[in-house]
């Protein structure tokens, strides 16, 4: 059943209220001695569309919003290459706290943080999830049954996987990260390729 639209709003708040006092992750830890913020997501809670992405990084964790930084100037460049406004999407990632030094985040962690993820998933209702980079991929894949086609992200980026949510119907896109546009040309490229096929999908209005 749909969430109506304030109550979206605070089972989100929420969700930010359980991350901020979580006490058991020593990127809580990191968070607390760096004094800097956990990023819980971003955008539109009616959204049709929900980026995830992997961890925040520095810019993140300094201001509490997700994709802000280098990688986030490609995401907005992405979305504006798709005729998609930033403002109609929901951005999230699956670690809610930065790694140190952007480390990839441990199994521990997307473990620790990914129910948070999949409360935001049930309350927003996407149609479309969309996964940046690998570890986001790899947790989405599974958890909606498509396991049997993770053959590595360098072969399924920019596919169409139809799966079955708790709500409804979606369609999985799984994304190269945006990071690594930034240090090669050839990926922005590929990713601006792969990012137009979310205007051939149907968005149920909501
Ligand atoms: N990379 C991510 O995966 N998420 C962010 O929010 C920023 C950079």
């Amino acid at each position: 059943m749909e969430t109506p639209k304030n109550a979206r709003t605070e089972l989100l708040r929420q969700i930010k209220e359980e991350v901020v006092h979580l006490l058991d992750s020593p990127l809580v830890l990191e968070r607390k001695k760096n004094r800097v913020f956990p990023v819980i997501g971003e955008g539109n809670h009616n959204a049709g569309i929900m980026f995830i992405g992997e961890a925040p990084g520095k810019n993140e964790a300094a201001t509490g919003r997700p994709f802000c930084g280098a990688a986030g100037k490609v995401l907005d460049d992405l979305l504006q290459s798709a005729g998609i406004e930033r403002k109609d999407v929901y951005i999230t990632n699956i670690v809610k706290d930065r790694p140190p030094l952007n480390r990839d985040p441990s199994p521990d962690e997307i473990a620790l943080y990914a129910p948070f993820l999949e409360r935001q998933i049930n309350i927003i209702q996407p149609s479309v999830i969309v996964t940046l980079g690998r570890f986001s991929m790899r947790y989405i894949m599974e958890k909606f049954g498509l396991s049997e086609y993770q053959e590595g992200i360098s072969r399924i980026h920019g596919k169409v996987f139809p799966a079955k949510a708790e709500y409804g119907n979606i369609t999985i896109v799984p994304l190269l990260h945006p990071a690594v546009a930034t240090y090669n040309a050839d990926t922005k490229s590929l990713l601006t390729k792969d990012i137009q096929v979310l205007a051939s999908l149907s968005l149920p209005k909501k």
